[in-house]
């Protein structure tokens, strides 16, 4: 969904100008070398983005010496927060003995092994540089391993923005993907057990992938049962079944979705807390089904998948990405960072009665999402509002001021979503709690919200 294209006028807009001039002046100069002066689809603010200078467990600060309590948290990659000591130490002892050897190194193979002791199914794996990548070689080995061509994704689940999947999630455009290309991918209403069944039994189906906690991280929540139908019907109607853990994958449990809720995939694409703050992405998943990046004997020349990458399995995100998976072992900083949304849940609840506002705050593991325009008082934990409620929540119309008057009062959440980790304290998220009620009120004076 593109944002606003005005330039807002009004209380919050005018108090964000005043205290960010450092970032308007260097907004101005990334207009004349950016288009549209960013450097990707949700950090775009308008009149301007502020810019941030570094970060530091769960806080940031700003260009204009500003501190905030951090809720972007890397979109997503930084379990264990900034500059976790451990990870800089990973990183910084690495960094003279090279970033790019051209070459098999140990650390990819202790990555590698890090993997797998957290995510049993990924007996084999392939690491690249990103979650894009990571779908995008799935969606290959399936097509390769089962000879069918159709992907079925959901609506409103997001897995990167290379041709197969870009646009298919509702919020981006994809101008410039040929049709012959989109017309491969089948999205379907989620959480649709027999749309599913019925597409698959015209047997030309490769595989289905979701994000298995439900679209846009988990904001358009799936029941786990809808978890284990798709496994059962993708057995049967032999079609692969692909998790896009990239933001659940060591997120929702050490070993991401798949053992929280004790679903087996075939193949899993990984990237984000997958490498420790640095750039990383991982397919893996069965051996059998991997090997068609092995080589002849071991695989048909006919049906191998060649996958060459300059920063495939860099030492850098490999002593960071090994560090931070060790770091997760027993799974301590992932009840954490569940703990402190909990306690962000309950804050942003207790702000929305407090500023008397139609809106409502939902959780799944240690993301917290504030539905604006809306009331809904089910399981927090396990969100079944209306979709078209869930949809109408996250327009720009509400989440743009609530970014500004948020950003305003030292706490930078994307827009109505806020993305704990294990660093955040109960004071920040106390201070937070204080600022999200701030900022309803003004938007309730500013009339975006009733
Ligand atoms: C579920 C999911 N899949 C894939 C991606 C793409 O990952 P990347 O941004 O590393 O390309 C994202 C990015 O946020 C994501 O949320």
């Amino acid at each position: 969904m593109a944002g606003s294209t005005r330039t807002p006028d009004d209380s919050i807009t005018r108090e964000y100008v005043a205290r960010h001039p450092r970032s308007a002046a260097l907004y101005r100069e990334a207009l004349d070398v950016f288009p549209g002066g960013a450097t990707h689809e949700v950090r775009r603010v308008l009149p301007f983005p502020v810019f941030m200078a570094r970060g530091r467990g769960a806080v940031k600060w700003d260009a204009d010496g500003h501190e905030y309590v951090d809720y972007v948290m890397g979109h997503g990659a930084l379990l264990l927060g900034h500059g976790h000591p451990e990870l800089v130490a990973a990183a910084a002892s690495q960094l003279p003995h090279g970033t790019q050897l051209g070459a098999n190194t140990e650390q990819e193979i202790a990555w590698a092994q890090a993997v797998r002791a957290l995510m049993p199914s990924v007996e084999r794996i392939r690491f690249h540089s990103s979650g894009t990548e990571a779908t995008m070689m799935a969606i290959r080995i399936a097509r390769a391993c089962t000879g069918r061509d159709r992907i079925v994704t959901f609506a409103d689940h997001f897995h990167g923005w290379h041709d197969y999947v870009a646009g298919g999630s509702g919020r981006y455009p994809a101008t410039g993907v040929p049709e012959a290309t989109r017309s491969t991918v089948t999205t379907l209403p989620a959480a649709d057990p027999d749309a599913v069944d019925r597409t698959l039994a015209a047997g030309d189906v490769a595989a289905v992938m979701l994000e298995p906690t439900g679209g846009a991280m988990g904001y358009y929540a799936l029941d786990p049962a809808f978890l284990h139908r798709l496994r059962e019907i993708t057995a049967r109607r032999g079609a692969l079944l692909i998790f896009d853990e990239v933001v659940t994958g060591f997120r929702v449990s050490k070993g991401g979705a798949q053992e929280r809720y004790g679903v087996r995939p075939d193949l899993t694409a990984l990237a984000k807390i997958l490498a420790g703050g640095l750039p990383g992405g991982a397919t893996g998943g069965r051996a059998e089904l991997l090997n068609v990046l092995s080589f002849p004997p071991d695989v048909d020349p006919q049906r191998r998948i060649g996958h060459p990458g300059t920063f495939n399995a860099n030492p850098l995100s490999a002593a960071a990405g090994t560090r931070c998976l060790h770091l997760l072992a027993d799974g301590a900083a992932n009840a954490a960072a569940e703990r402190a949304a909990r306690r962000l849940r309950q804050g942003i609840a207790g702000a929305i009665a407090a500023a008397g506002v139609t809106a409502f705050c939902h959780q799944r593991a240690s993301i917290v999402w504030i539905v604006f325009g809306s009331a809904w008082d089910g399981d927090p934990e396990l969100c079944a509002a209306p979709r078209a409620a869930l949809a109408e929540g996250r327009e720009p119309r509400y989440t743009e001021p609530f970014k500004r008057a948020l950003l305003n009062r030292g706490v930078d959440a994307l827009g109505g979503t806020f993305i704990a980790s294990a660093a955040h304290t109960g004071a920040q998220i106390d201070r937070t709690a204080e600022a999200v009620e701030d900022a309803l009120r003004r938007m309730k004076a500013d009339e975006v919200l009733r």
